[in-house]
Parts: C-alpha cells; structure tokens; sequence
C-alpha cells in the first residue's frame, strides 16, 4: 500500500520542517498539505505535494482528506480542538488502520501554576516512559491537555483502527527548514520583553530549568515515527495498547503509551539570561550585559494580555519543565545530536531581534 500523508502547519516552524524532511527523506510518500495561505515558492520547492486550502476550522475539507490519508500528522496547532476531531472522523471513516501523529508540548507538565518552585529549581524530572499514566492523567487545566485527552479517547475507544502518538517537543531552537516561520516562538518573546526592560531577566535565583531541543533533532524523533507508521506501525509505540475490556473512554487516562518527549538538554533561566545578555549588549540591543533580577511578580506580568496563555510571562520565565526522552531513546537510540543551544544562540537572538 503506498503511504498517504495529510499534514497540517506546513508553513509553519515545526509544520513546515516536518514538511521539508518528509519530502526529502520519502519523496516516494504522497503529501498533501492544509495551508490557508499558500507561498508563492510552494510549488517550486515541493512540486509533487498536493495543497488542499482551508484553515483549521474547515472541518468537512479537514475529515474529506485525513479520510484518503493513511498517516494524518498534525502540526499546526497544539490546542485547537474541532481540527483535532475532524481529522479523527476522517481517519475513523477509513477500512483500514490508521495512523495520527500530533503535535502537543511540554508545557503540560510545566509547573506554572504552582509557586512553590518558580524562579529556582524544581527536582521533578519527567520521563515519558516511568511518568507515563501522570502525564497521561493531567488536569484539565494543563496546557495542551484539551486536545490530549481527546486524542487518548479516541485511542482508546478506536485503538484496534486508529493508532495515535503524541510528539511533545520541549522548548525549540535552530533554524526551522520550511517554506514559511523558520524561528521557534521563544526567543523573539524574551528577545522584545528583554528591550522593554532594558536588560535580559530572570526571577529568584533563575535556576528554574526547562528542557530544549534543536529543530533538527526534533526531526529525528519525527522520522522514526513517521517511518513506523509507514511500516503498518512497527517499530513505534501507539496509543492505547490495554485489554480490550477497557474501552471505555472515561478509563482512558494513563493509559496512552504513544507518547514521545523529544528533548535534549535542559538550562536554567539565569544562564539564557547571561548569556543572551552578552550578546544582544555585544550587538548595540541592549545598554547592559547584566541581567536584571526581576521579582516574581514582575516576571508574571510580562506579556499580559496574551490571549491565549494568561500566566505567560511565569510560564516561559519563571517555570520549570523538565523532561526525558526515554521512549524515543528505548524504541529509537534515540541520540541528540544537532549543535547545543549555546552554539546556536546568537543566530537566533540576531533573527529573533529582526523580527
Ligand atoms: N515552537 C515551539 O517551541 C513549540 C514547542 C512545543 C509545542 N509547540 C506548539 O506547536 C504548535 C505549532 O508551533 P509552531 O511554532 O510550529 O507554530 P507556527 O510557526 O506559528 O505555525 C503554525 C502553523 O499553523 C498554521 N495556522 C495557524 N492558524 C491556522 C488556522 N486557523 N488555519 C490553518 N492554518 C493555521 C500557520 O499557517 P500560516 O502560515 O497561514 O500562518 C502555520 O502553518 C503550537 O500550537 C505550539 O504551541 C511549539
């Protein structure tokens, strides 16, 4: 059976980098992508890829063609949920199994909303393989967690048809590969917080740490995935694999093996802090190399009124999220091997200033 790929995001940061490894790596799989704005140098790169126009809330168009796909990978949007669920009622329209492959974050296990370690270091390192039923079983409230859950009924309710992983990539950098948004969402945030307070920033003693990992690392994790589901899903763990006595999907939670953190590294806000101060001073971007300590108060106001994400500014400053690939490492060798952040930073602080 030939592999029929739908994917969504394709202009988009890890969209449009999934886009581009899929095609160069498998030019023998047949894409079709879901863009709302099409490139003008979009058929020129991927000629052979199919462009079905909509947004996200094109809900038949999404399920018409996730229904003639074998793998539908959804990357443009963590959090949206009647994409999410019209791409599943296009797969389950399907005969035969099928394969969904969604974007999710870690930021459904960052300690944002409890103040007990905001600013310093929280212990708690997350394992996608030994904290599987917690990450699994999160609250509501969690970010990603709506559309998690969903992803998990389904598995559960439809896991003989339906075989469903989540790829949930910590904090992102390096150049994205794509036809559109090539820089992750990080640093051009810090990179405009940062001129508005006149010095980079940490609260308390900044040794908060969050895991991260370079773009092309994360594709590497895509890959191995992607391929395995080309394969009729060997090789990959997928969704709910538990005695078919349990297919209600309220008992669902905890129980979703196809679960995959990709990160690479961790560092603390203080050490992005002095070293971006460095540079973005080095460059005439900043009047002081010193980063200013700012109370937690503070840090929590940063960026208010974003609309998505209240607590932000505590979310990307002031938490900790720290996070173990151990079943990309089990199932794949999984072994990071793009440049560190460190080596990368300075291009991303220069592009991420431009913006
Ligand atoms: N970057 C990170 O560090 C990171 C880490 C973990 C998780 N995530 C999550 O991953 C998701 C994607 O992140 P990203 O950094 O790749 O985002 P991005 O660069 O902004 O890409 C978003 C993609 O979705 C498309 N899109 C947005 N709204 C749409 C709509 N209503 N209808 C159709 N297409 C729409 C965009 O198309 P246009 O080109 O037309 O705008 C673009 O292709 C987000 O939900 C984010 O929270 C990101």
């Amino acid at each position: 059976m030939s592999t029929k790929i739908f994917l969504t995001g394709g202009t988009g940061y890890i969209g449009g980098s999934v886009l581009d490894t899929v095609v160069k790596q498998h030019p023998e799989y047949e894409v079709t992508v879901l863009l709302r704005n099409v490139p003008e140098k979009f058929s020129k790169l991927y000629p052979a890829v199919k462009v079905v126009r909509g947004d996200y809330d094109s809900t038949d168009l999404i399920s018409e063609t996730a229904a003639k796909a074998n793998i539908v990978i959804h990357c443009g949007n963590s959090d949206h949920e009647p994409s999410i669920k019209a791409l599943i009622a296009g797969l389950l329209r399907r005969n035969e199994p099928s394969f969904l492959i969604h974007l999710s974050g870690t930021g459904i296990v960052a300690d944002y909303r409890d103040d007990t370690y905001h600013g310093t270091e929280n212990p708690k390192i997350w394992s996608d393989v030994d904290d599987i039923d917690a990450i699994t079983s999160m609250p509501d409230i969690a970010v990603h967690r709506n559309v998690d859950k969903i992803i998990q009924n389904a598995a559960a309710e439809h896991g003989d048809k339906l075989k469903t992983a989540i790829i949930c990539p910590p904090d992102i950098y390096g150049p994205g590969r794509g036809p559109g948004g090539i820089r992750s969402v990080f640093f051009p945030m810090f990179v405009a917080e940062a001129r508005k307070v006149g010095a980079t920033f940490y609260a308390n003693d900044g040794s908060n740490g969050r895991s991260w990992v370079h773009i092309d690392d994360l594709m590497v994790v895509y890959m191995k995935v992607v391929e395995a589901a080309a394969n009729g899903g060997d090789g990959a763990d997928w969704g709910k694999e538990v005695s078919i006595v349990i297919i209600v999907p309220k008992y669902a939670d905890g129980l979703l093996k196809g679960y995959y953190f990709a990160s690479s590294q961790e560092v603390s806000q203080k050490d992005i802090a002095i070293e971006a101060g460095k540079l973005l001073h080095a460059h005439g971007l900043l009047s002081t190399a010193e980063p200013k300590k700012l109370t937690l108060s503070e840090i929590g106001g940063l960026m208010k009124g974003h609309i998505y994400y209240p607590m932000i500014g505590t979310y990307l400053w002031a938490s900790n999220s720290r996070t173990r690939s151990h079943r990309a490492e089990k199932l794949f060798g999984y072994k990071p091997s793009a440049p560190t952040i460190w080596e990368t930073l300075e291009t991303d602080l220069l592009a991420s200033a431009e913006k």
